[in-house]
């Protein structure tokens, strides 16, 4: 059974909640073969022409620009890494209503017909991942699940679309940390008891694939 981890913040711990959610989560996990995807750590190159430059080159055996190559291992290695997991786990913030940047990079380079999905040949989408499952773990300063703001909230529920709804991976844990920065006095509690949500969340997935 291979954990994979896709963290997505490198703001430090003890200032970051999301990133707290990924250190809780990591030090809760028991006997299981983990790996990070840290996106801000890794070489990833926007998604562009650069990479449609570089296929079209390989086609034609042409040499590739310094940018081309980047951009092809970097698509590769997140491919191979999520085409490794048994179980995909994302631990991101909402920044400005979505996800981070290097967060985007990574789903772009995996979003991608005839690995993640298809179609066939009536035009439906399947989803190719469907042996796969995702845990999310996210963080949100404001309140995103009333029903007046949850269609402002871009972050988690863009990352289910794309990982439940195209890939077709099962959902198995979600954990959301929210309003800690509207309502600070709360904030502590708010933090804690999310906390111990991702810390259960961890070790039932331990004892499931142990
Ligand atoms: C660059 C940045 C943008 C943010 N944008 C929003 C936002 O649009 N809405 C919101 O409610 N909170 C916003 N926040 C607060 C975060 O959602 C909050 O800090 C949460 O804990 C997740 O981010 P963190 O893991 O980096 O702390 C933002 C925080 C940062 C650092």
């Amino acid at each position: 059974m291979n954990i994979l981890v896709v963290k997505a913040n490198n703001r430090p711990a003890s200032e970051a909640v999301s990133s707290k959610m990924y250190e809780t989560f990591m030090e809760n996990l028991d006997g299981l073969n983990v790996t990070t995807y840290d996106v801000f750590a890794e070489d990833m190159p926007y998604f562009g022409q650069d990479l449609f430059n570089a296929f079209a080159k390989m086609q034609k055996g042409e040499e590739l620009t310094d940018i081309e190559q980047r951009i092809v291992a970097a698509k590769q290695k997140a491919m191979d890494a999520l085409k490794a997991a048994d179980v995909v786990v994302f631990a991101f913030p909402l920044w400005n209503l979505t996800i981070p940047a290097k967060l985007q990079t990574f789903i772009d380079y995996v979003y991608a017909s005839g690995f993640t999905f298809k179609y066939d040949e009536n035009g439906q989408m399947v989803s190719l991942m469907t042996d796969k499952k995702a845990v999310i773990l996210s963080a949100r300063g404001g309140v995103y699940s009333t029903p007046e703001t949850a269609p402002m909230e871009m972050a988690a529920t863009y990352i289910k679309n794309v990982v439940g709804g195209i890939f077709g991976m099962e959902i198995v844990e979600e954990v959301i940390i929210e309003g800690h920065n509207a309502a600070p006095d709360q904030a502590p509690n708010i933090i804690a008891e999310g906390l111990a949500k991702v810390a259960e969340a961890a070790k039932r997935l331990s004892a499931v694939t142990v």
